[in-house]
């Protein structure tokens, strides 16, 4: 949800922030902006649109060489996607330059306040009134550092700010309450960015900042501080992943290259955790064995894709612990008042670690007193260092909006928390889980057989790709894949398409059914046969009213074939471990589909992949 960058040093600052705002193109893209300072001026240059629109423009007008600069891609909140809101925004005097991502819930107030002073507005924005707050606190603090605190203090709700001033050509400054934004430390030379990938060309070594903190940084020194401006000590963290893996590496779009890293994700992530000594051994949990014997009810809690993992999840955990699951939205979860108290564990998923409806639920989870564990595909991000414990993700950096190999990584971090759950419980006995590890390492294998043979499943895209409604359908663990893959086909395709338990379809969804409507269909695998059979009578249902069935069902499961129309073959994996490798025909049909009808695969419209606002 907007990405933000900032640089000082030697280099070209446009080169650096326009490569910074490329990588953070993925948090928003409606329009696109740069301010440089030169010569005691600032300079900019804005335009609605993805970032493309704004290269064009510095093409056409370019910018004089500069060595302090600051930039941003939009995702609008306040004010329509236009030049005029697009950021940076500045004040009266276009002394200070501005960007922001996050929402501030006083700004209306403010701006009056500004406005019955006598100052112009020129955007719709709630930034633009930093620009003019700070305008006027420079007026009596020849500090920019301490301008940008005084004026923070006055701020509700949640922004990252990053700020140039043209009295002050070697600063950038940056405060952050909620949103996110990371140091990046490098040799004469330093940077900010939403994320890492910000200024991974440039170097590795990072800064986690922390809530209500603002950092001043020049060529030569970070300085990080509180609001009050007392000074605070930082965290410094190498990022173990580099430039490679932040760039297409020869795919048409992100997403493809991201569907085909998931047996690596998935290895990446069980990797280390199973000892020679026959136990699991999660190293980032922070919750003791105690603590966690003491939990009598789990409380999965995350928003999208990553609530669909968590819904997996809960098959697993329940079954292999015996401990209460329940999964909820983190939009709804504080507000219903729900019952959690020490002995509850609440674990947030979140490929980003900065969702900000997860985010929210998390602080709610910890005022209750509960224990709060993340699983997280980002070092440093906010919601793993706001909980008592974190198991982080392998996955490697996810760029396409639309989340892939974070999702079955995250279904495995679910995995092994529940199998060490059961471990220090005493739930299941060391050859137990030893089994289960050995099956679970056997994963990354199917999933690459999905993978290789996924130009089936592509043709079938290209050929069903004029269908303006598409319904999935799975029971147990395949219910969270349908979801999933409706969720995929209507963020990328932009079509009507919604996942149903299977059970559930006579009691509505049915009436969906006509002539020729696609409808895919994730078996269960045979050993659960009262399972399997069920949704065998579904296809058939459904069949009987004219839809078009594909069918995902297991290799040698030759009954269930005569009933389907297109039929996607899956290895035979144990019934909870399924979704890991049907939901991967599922990204695949997706992505192709939404291709074939010319759609930004990695950038669908309206989206963001980091939402930092409620
Ligand atoms: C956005 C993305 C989804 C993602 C969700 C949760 O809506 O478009 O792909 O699943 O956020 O993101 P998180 O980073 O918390 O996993």
């Amino acid at each position: 949800m907007c990405g933000i960058v900032g640089y000082v040093g030697e280099r070209s600052a446009l080169d650096v922030v326009m490569g910074g705002l490329r990588r953070l193109e993925y948090r928003g893209y409606d329009s696109g902006g740069v301010a440089l300072i030169n010569d005691g001026k600032i300079t900019s240059a804005k335009k609605a649109g993805k970032l493309v629109n704004l290269d064009k423009e510095l093409q056409a007008h370019p910018l004089p060489l500069s060595h302090t600069g600051i930039g941003h891609t939009r995702w609008a909140t306040h004010g329509a996607p236009n030049d005029r809101n697009a950021h940076p925004h500045l004040d009266a005097d276009g002394r200070i330059a501005v960007v922001h991502n996050g929402i501030i819930e006083n700004f209306a107030e403010l701006r009056a306040k500004l406005e019955a002073a006598g100052h112009e507005m020129l955007s719709d924005t709630d930034t633009e009134t930093v620009a003019h707050l700070l305008h006027d606190e420079l007026l009596h603090t020849p500090d920019l550092s301490d301008a940008v605190r005084a004026v923070c203090l006055q701020l509700e709700g949640a922004f990252t700010l990053v700020i140039a001033d043209a009295n002050h050509p070697d600063v950038v400054v940056g405060a952050r309450r909620n949103s996110p934004l990371v140091v990046g430390r490098g040799k004469g030379e330093n940077f900010l960015g939403s994320d890492v990938s910000a200024f991974i060309d440039y170097t590795r070594d990072a800064i986690e900042l922390g809530q209500d903190q603002v950092v001043t940084i020049t060529p030569e020194d970070i300085v990080v501080t509180d609001f009050h401006g007392n000074q605070v000590e930082t965290r410094d963290y190498h990022v173990d992943w580099d430039v490679s893996a932040a760039e297409k590496g020869g795919y048409d779009w992100f997403m493809l290259k991201e569907i085909a890293e998931q047996p690596q994700a998935v290895a990446d992530t069980l990797l280390g955790r199973y000892s020679a000594e026959g136990s699991l051994q999660l190293d980032e949990m922070r919750l003791s064995d105690e603590e966690l014997r003491e939990v009598d009810k789990i409380i999965v809690i995350a928003c999208g894709t990553a609530m669909y993992a968590g819904l997996v999840a809960k098959y697993a955990i329940e079954h292999w612990t015996r401990i209460p699951c329940e999964v909820e939205l983190a939009s709804e979860f504080r507000y219903r008042d729900p019952i959690i108290d020490r002995s509850t564990l609440v674990v947030a998923i979140s490929q980003s670690g900065e969702t900000m409806d997860t985010l929210m639920a998390v602080r709610y989870a910890r005022e209750q007193h509960a224990r709060v564990l993340s699983i997280c595909n980002t070092n440093g991000s906010t919601i793993p260092r706001e909980s008592d414990a974190v198991i982080y993700t392998h996955a490697g950096p996810e760029v396409a909006v639309a989340s892939t190999k974070g999702f079955l990584s995250q279904i495995v971090a679910c995995y092994l928390l529940g199998l060490y759950l059961a471990q220090v419980r005493g739930m299941k006995y060391g050859d137990e889980i030893a089994r289960i590890m050995t099956q679970l390492e056997q994963l990354p294998e199917a999933i690459q057989r999905m993978l290789d043979e996924g130009e089936h499943v592509r043709e079938l895209a290209r050929e069903l790709s004029a269908s303006k409604s598409i319904l999935f359908l799975g029971r147990h663990a395949g219910y969270p894949v349908a979801l999933e893959g409706a969720l995929k086909l209507k963020e990328l395709a932009y079509i009507h398409a919604e996942g149903f338990a299977a059970g559930e379809l006579k009691h509505g969804p049915i009436a969906l059914i006509e002539d020729g409507l696609p409808v895919f269909v994730v078996v269960p695998p045979k050993g659960r046969d009262q399972l399997r059979d069920k949704v065998v009578s579904n296809i058939q249902e459904v069949r009987a009213r004219g839809a078009l069935t594909i069918v995902l069902a297991e290799d040698d499961d030759e009954e269930v074939a005569k009933y389907a129309d297109r039929l996607i073959r899956l290895p035979k994996v144990p019934t909870l471990f399924q979704p890991l490798v049907a939901t991967v025909p599922l990204q695949i049909f997706a992505c192709e589909f939404a291709a074939e009808l010319g759609h930004d695969v990695d950038q669908p419209r309206n989206l963001a992949k980091s939402v930092t606002v409620e």
